[in-house]
């Protein structure tokens, strides 16, 4: 059993933490992303994004977009769209291909009904009025256009929180530690149809639930290093718990030959 994900509100929206640390650059988000190699089933998220567009024509904005995984794959499989890429960090953006700006998800430069399709993946937990950014992808959405968001359900990888819980309670002495810091806690998969339904006539969920199975430690240690913008807000000594959380798998996979995560993410495709 594992807590309910803590809502750490203030650390997960800090416009300059996000921009000048946590996504100051692709490499912490990169680490997080690239554990689903060792996800069964393995699901192409971008392909799943290409297939839910296939009807648009125009212009697609991606909203928080990263390093541009969804960019990427866009300007390659649908070369007659025209491709826009926005995010808090300066940063990041220096890995996309262009054209990107430097835009805040709650207040899009972007003319009402200027685009055919917006995605906003996993990055609405960011922010901090969340209807507020979900009304602006309402107006900068074309009638009969495609909103694409995605996130994480509540249980999603519960055995890292645990996992945390453990390596930081033997750091302190105690049975289990303080929980880790939830990005995704925000705006669940649970929540998220609703918050969503408020400006969307439709919105259907595609859940991706699968499992991470490692027989090496290290991708769950960058992992939970790729964390560390939060590093002190963990009220116990990050390195310490990571380097202890590494002990605990390794025994684990000695044990039982391999180390498990339970996975819960999804896609919200919404029509005006
Ligand atoms: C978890 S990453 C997701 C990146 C990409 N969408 C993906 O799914 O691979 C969240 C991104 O949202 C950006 N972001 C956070 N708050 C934002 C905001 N208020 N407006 C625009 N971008 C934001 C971050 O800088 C970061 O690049």
């Amino acid at each position: 059993m594992t807590d309910t994900p803590v809502r750490h509100n203030a650390d997960v929206t800090d416009r300059s933490l996000l921009s000048g640390s946590a996504y100051k650059s692709g490499r912490d988000l990169s680490a997080r992303q690239s554990l689903y190699q060792w996800q069964s089933p393995r699901y192409d998220l971008p392909g799943l994004v290409a297939e839910q567009l296939r009807e648009i024509r125009g212009t697609v904005v991606d909203i928080g977009c990263g390093n541009g995984k969804f960019i990427r794959r866009l300007r390659n499989d649908r070369p007659d769209l025209q491709l826009l890429g926005l995010d808090v960090s300066a940063g990041i953006l220096a890995e996309v291909p262009g054209p990107v700006a430097v835009a805040d998800a709650s207040q899009l430069p972007l003319h009402d009904g200027r685009v055919n399709a917006a995605l906003a993946m996993h990055m609405l937990y960011h922010v901090e009025d969340i209807p507020g950014a979900v009304s602006e992808l309402g107006r900068v959405v074309a009638d009969g256009g495609t909103v694409i968001a995605s996130t994480n359900s509540d249980r999603d990888k519960s055995e890292l929180d645990d996992l945390w819980q453990r390596a930081s309670g033997d750091i302190l002495g105690l049975d289990r530690g303080p929980s880790r810091i939830s990005l995704s806690a925000r705006f669940s998969l649970e929540e998220a149809p609703s918050v969503l339904s408020h400006v969307f006539g439709t919105v259907n969920v595609i859940e991706l639930p699968g499992t991470i199975t490692v027989t090496d430690p290290a991708p769950v240690v960058a992992h939970m290093a790729s964390y560390r913008a939060w590093a002190n807000q963990h009220a116990v000594p990050f390195e310490e718990t990571i380097q202890r959380a590494g002990e605990i798998v390794s025994q684990r996979i000695e044990k039982q030959g391999q180390f498990e995560i339970a996975c819960l993410g999804g896609l919200l495709v919404c029509r005006r």
